[in-house]
């Protein structure tokens, strides 16, 4: 760990974080994390880094040669890392994909802070039935969370039916063909999908309105933009709403601890950092 009095563009060997992704045009981890290093005094700087999937190993040998100390893995990177890393926590081997990279010593290793950050809104919260839509890597935080939660019913349901069918099995809960997610009857249904995300597809959904039925948890891990259609449209059905935000600031804490043991993120601060930027729409 490095720290600083000063701010981290006047030290002369500034540690380096980043986030890789692709596309990349809408994190706010760079944002976020600078803010923390600035206030905790870490002599860090963390960027964007757009990464297309053919460059990942070439980014990981860069990593290993520069004084890059840690970061963030974002679509369509979270599963194929894994195996370009020296080591991998048992959670994130029970997650199946990544979402922080760390050095422990000599070891470049690989960490899923997602899960936290997904049960962080719903500790008080009693889940019988979940639908998880989407099978990306962050459907596979979403499953280990509800696995952790120990909820009695779980479903995943994805377009791409052979990637749901594949989590199914490995997670041990049941497949939901696409076409019959309208009718699933759960009293929790996750957005893990890409639809509603701040671009080309944020005037999406991936469910149907008429599928808020009774009461229930919509929950979408997108934070980007806060309210999504998926979200609007469960909200006039009269279900709960839980948005991205409180995912995205607890998968941050984690990955900042990881990286500076002994220092803290504070959680309502870095949310109304992220509430306010993403107001300004910057
Ligand atoms: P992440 O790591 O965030 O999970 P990902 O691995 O790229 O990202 O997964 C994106 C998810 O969004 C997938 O489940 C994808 O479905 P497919 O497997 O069928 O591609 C889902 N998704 C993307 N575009 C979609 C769309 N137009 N309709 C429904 N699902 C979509």
């Amino acid at each position: 760990m490095i720290t600083g009095k000063n701010p981290p563009f006047m030290m002369p060997y500034t540690a380096l974080f980043g986030i890789i992704g692709h596309p990349l045009a809408h994190s706010m981890s760079p944002a976020l994390h600078n803010w923390a290093f600035s206030r905790a005094g870490i002599a860090g700087f963390y960027m964007a880094w757009p990464l297309q999937p053919e460059k990942l190993p070439a980014f990981f040998d860069a990593a290993r040669a520069l004084p890059v100390r840690g970061g963030n893995i974002t679509l369509p990177h979270k599963v194929t890392s894994m195996a370009l890393l020296d080591g991998l926590s048992p959670r994130a081997q029970r997650v199946g994909a990544i979402n922080t990279f760390y050095w422990d010593d000599a070891c470049l290793c690989g960490d899923n802070t997602d899960v936290a950050g997904f049960l962080d809104p719903l500790a008080h919260r009693r889940i019988l039935s979940a639908l998880v839509l989407g099978a990306g890597g962050a459907s596979r935080a979403v499953l280990a969370g509800l696995k952790e939660l120990e909820v009695p019913d779980i479903g995943v349901s994805n377009r791409t039916a052979g990637k749901a069918e594949t989590l199914a099995e490995e997670f041990g809960v049941h497949h939901v063909p696409w076409d019959d997610r309208t009718s699933s009857g759960a009293d929790c249904i996750i957005n893990a999908t890409t639809q509603g995300m701040a671009g080309e597809g944020v005037d999406n959904t991936p469910l149907p309105a008429r599928a808020f039925r009774g009461k229930g948890l919509a929950y979408d891990i997108v934070y980007n933009p806060l309210e999504t259609r998926f979200l609007r449209e469960a909200g006039v059905a009269g279900w709960d709403t839980q948005d991205g935000l409180a995912m995205f600031v607890g998968q941050a804490r984690e990955s900042f601890r990881l990286w500076h043991r002994d220092k803290d993120m504070p959680a309502r601060e870095a949310a109304a950092l992220v509430k306010r930027l993403l107001a300004a729409d910057v």
